[in-house]
């Protein structure tokens, strides 16, 4: 298992038979991975495609899937433990939008309740590492190799929006491209929209691992509570 999806599950499931809250749960990896731990999910994502696509893997019925952003969480819905996994802060790239969503967060954890997200450092630069020659990997399928990679197309480093695109080139030859504005936020601007909703502190990793910051893959990874 990749040591991000460890890091996420160990700290979703330290409570057994926690209530979870996987926003922006994507494809819905982690939601199921925590649900066979015995927790209840609830997962939130705005894609439909990708909430679709988690509908259709196996035990999709034991995690409650619910298509919106952090607006649709019902008002008297508690969680023990919320996340948001690789990097789902810097699709939100209104600071207003992701100043709600960890209120939203904080309004609906129990006291004590966590939270535990990640997103790119800008200090590690990753986006100098987005071309072809540099970021370049093969998946090994069944059906045959596909090949990825990411190209970056523009950088505002005052803003911290990144633009690049996202390349696969499947066995049959065609390639298929995305394309995406980031949002890179510094440590210093997380932490005052994490504790401006209200949440306390406890840690900020640089990596999955307990990494200092700087020292880890070039991450923040922040775990808080509602005090
Ligand atoms: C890189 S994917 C990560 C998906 C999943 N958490 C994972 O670990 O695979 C980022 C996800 O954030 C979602 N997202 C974008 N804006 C969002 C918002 N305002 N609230 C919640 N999720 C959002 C996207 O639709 C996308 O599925």
């Amino acid at each position: 298992m990749r040591p991000d999806d460890e890091f996420f599950l160990t700290f979703a499931t330290r409570t057994p038979g926690a209530r979870v809250l996987d926003l922006g749960c994507g494809t819905g990896r982690l939601s199921l991975a925590i649900s066979g731990k015995g927790c209840s999910v609830v997962g939130i994502d705005p894609d439909l495609p990708s909430l679709a696509a988690a509908r259709a893997q196996p035990h999709a019925d034991h995690v409650s899937w619910v298509a919106g952003d952090s607006r649709a969480l019902e008002t008297t819905e508690r969680f023990d433990a919320a996340i948001m996994t690789s990097n789902v802060v810097q699709e939100i790239l209104d600071d207003t939008e992701l100043a709600r969503s960890f209120a939203d967060i904080a309004a609906h954890l129990v006291g004590g309740g966590r939270l535990a997200f990640d997103a790119r450092d800008p200090r590690a630069r990753g986006w100098e590492a987005w071309t072809k020659a540099r970021s370049s990997k093969v998946v090994h399928l069944p059906d045959g190799d596909s090949q990825h990679w990411y190209q970056t197309t523009r950088v505002d480093e005052q803003t911290g929006m990144v633009d690049f695109s996202s390349h696969e080139v499947t066995v049959d030859g065609v390639e298929h491209i995305s394309r995406g504005p980031i949002r890179f936020r510094s440590e210093d601007q997380l932490r005052a929209m994490v504790a401006g909703a209200g949440l306390a502190i406890d840690d900020v990793w640089g990596g999955f691992r307990g990494e200092a910051v700087g020292d880890g893959v070039g991450s923040l990874v922040f775990t808080a509570h509602r005090p």
